[in-house]
């Protein structure tokens, strides 16, 4: 936990970052930022789309990925219990957290980039790092492992599968 509040409390930086020159719309509050605009830059995007996770999500995977996303991860303060995006700490963060029951989070986004957002945060449309509270939480002695990324990704996938 002690771990988290620090990661959180770096968050309180960002906004002050990212005031000067940033595009349209970046600190509006509500809504989440373009999700066609692919959030790895395009020199790495062709690499990162074919990197594939080790296994595969079976119902214990995803009830683990399920427990990292709620407890562990702590990805549930931003992106909410659902998943939704709506967090208690989304709120206070310049670009709204990914809504992971829209569909066309499915539709444009492969795995590999979202492990590549997880290992190196999300700059979102501000065109620098860190651009967005998507900080870089799979890191070596990190956060979390990426084994537990792979899982909590999956999990957040398997968000919102019924509506279309
Ligand atoms: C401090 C708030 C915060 C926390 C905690 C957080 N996220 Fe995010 N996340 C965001 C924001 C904000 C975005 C939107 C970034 C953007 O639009 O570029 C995002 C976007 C994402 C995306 C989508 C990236 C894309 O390419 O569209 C994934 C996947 C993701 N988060 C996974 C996670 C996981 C897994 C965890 C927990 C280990 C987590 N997040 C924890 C704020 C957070």
């Amino acid at each position: 936990m002690k771990t988290f509040l620090g990661f959180l409390s770096g968050l309180l930086l960002i906004p002050s970052i990212a005031f000067a020159g940033n595009p349209t719309g970046y600190g509006q509050a509500g809504g989440e930022f373009d999700i066609r605009v692919a959030r790895v830059p395009s020199g790495e995007l062709a690499k990162a789309k074919k990197v594939k996770p080790p296994f595969q999500p079976t119902p214990e995977i995803l009830a683990e990925g399920k427990k990292i996303f709620l407890r562990r991860g702590g990805c549930v303060s931003c992106h909410g219990a659902e998943g939704k995006g709506d967090g208690a700490a989304a709120k206070n963060l310049p670009i709204q957290p990914r809504n992971f029951t829209n569909p066309k989070f499915k539709k444009y986004r492969k795995l590999g980039e979202l492990m590549w957002v997880l290992k190196n945060g999300s700059m979102g449309q501000s065109g620098r790092v860190p651009g967005t509270g998507m900080l870089p939480v799979v890191q070596p002695k990190g956060f979390i492992t990426e084994e537990e990324g792979w899982k909590a990704l999956f999990y957040e996938m398997s968000l919102g599968k019924s509506k279309k």
